[in-house]
């Protein structure tokens, strides 16, 4: 069997807590008082092997509660967990064993512009006393998994943005740990090449079991490879579960505005989408799906249009899967004799239907 294949049904590793986590940064010579309150009593689980996202806005937060993790920043009060040992105490070898055990790509890679593709990711092995051998075969690994192989002898600069982050990955690996965190890893990026990255870290979570913590201002990020989501305000967690449960029902404002401006989905943004489609007149229908039902565009349009006994046209879809659960909207025209009768059936197949 070879590596991958053996770690295809790798075991997860890697827990962390967050147990009432204050961060208040002091101004230097600062007065007591006059601090920044950047973590606001966080309480968070991440569970091993699983990818959670953490979301907000500027300045929310996110950046500090990644840097807790491997003591970038240290909390003010409170705890950090991995796998229920309290990171904070580790000093000596512990505090060496723990740095080996989470990995960190970070918005800008961070690489060495001096040092080849190969040495940025053997860097952490020399600095960490493993021996040459095995440090060949480990960069070889994993330039390999990262696609990079054929640009080991290359600079940094020679390589494009994906292909950096790439690196950065691969470094991030290098010592096979436990956690992974990305710090709007993609960021940076082109929208192709953020999905080829984020596919990327999905494989690698996948393949290797490892925790990944991803800090991200971008919803679409949360909803492509995410399992489960904290939306941080304020330096507050206000809203936390599975991504396809908090994006199909928002409980938190700060969610709601976040999902909003990714989605574009209000009835007057859906008005101005459809505005200029071609249709044969009659009522115009939103149908939204939350996630908790399967979604078969081609039987829903059937259904109507049996009912309405006449064409009904679809003019925008926008349904797709999120964690396997389809959400999203239909716009349909339909022109029904029975209007009342026409949105009672609409009602029976989707979870909401307004009319535009
Ligand atoms: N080293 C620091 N010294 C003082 N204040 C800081 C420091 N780092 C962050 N802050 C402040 O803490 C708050 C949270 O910052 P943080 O970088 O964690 O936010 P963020 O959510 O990552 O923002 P962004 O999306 O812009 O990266 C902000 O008000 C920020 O100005
Ligand atoms: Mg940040």
């Amino acid at each position: 069997m070879s590596a991958t294949a053996a770690r295809a049904h790798a075991p997860a590793r890697g827990a962390v807590r967050f147990e009432h986590v204050t961060k208040t940064y002091m101004p230097r010579n600062g007065r007591p008082g006059t601090g920044v309150t950047a973590l606001d009593d966080v309480t968070l689980d991440l569970p091993a092997g699983r990818i959670t996202g953490v979301i907000g806005r500027s300045g929310a937060g996110k950046s500090t509660l990644l840097r807790t993790v491997n003591l970038l920043e240290r909390p003010t009060s409170g705890r950090v967990l991995l796998d229920g040992e309290d990171i904070a105490t580790a000093t000596g070898p512990a505090l060496r064993d723990l740095r080996r055990r989470i990995g960190m790509v970070f918005q800008h890679f961070s690489l060495m512009a001096s040092k080849t593709v190969w040495e940025n990711v053997r860097l952490p092995l020399r600095l960490a006393g493993v021996g040459a051998a095995e440090a060949d075969r480990r960069v070889a690994e994993l330039l390999e998994l990262v696609g990079l192989d054929h640009r080991a002898d290359a600079y940094p600069g020679q390589l494009s943005g994906g292909q950096k982050q790439r690196v950065g990955i691969a470094r991030a690996l290098v010592q096979d740990p436990e956690i992974l965190l990305c710090d709007e890893a993609t960021s940076a990026l082109d929208p192709e090449t953020t999905h080829s990255i984020l596919a990327l870290l999905r494989r690698i979570n996948r393949e290797r079991g490892v925790t990944v913590l991803l800090i991200t201002h971008e919803m679409g990020v949360i909803q492509e490879i995410c399992d489960e989501v904290a939306v941080i305000d304020g330096g507050r967690v206000v809203e936390h579960g599975p991504v396809w449960r908090v994006l199909s029902a928002p409980a938190h404002g700060t969610t709601r505005a976040l999902l909003h401006s990714f989605r574009r989905n209000s009835a007057e943004e859906l008005e101005a989408e459809v505005a200029d489609v071609e249709h044969g007149g009659g009522a115009r229908l939103v149908l939204r799906f939350d996630g908790l039902r399967p979604v078969d565009v081609a039987a829903v349009v059937a259904h109507l249009q049996h009912d309405a006994g006449s064409p009904v046209q679809l003019l925008a879809s926008s349904v797709s899967p999120v964690q396997g659960r389809p959400q999203g909207h239909l716009v349909l025209a339909a022109q029904a004799p029975d209007a009342g009768a026409l949105l009672e059936r609409a009602r029976a197949v989707a979870d909401r239907v307004e009319v535009l």
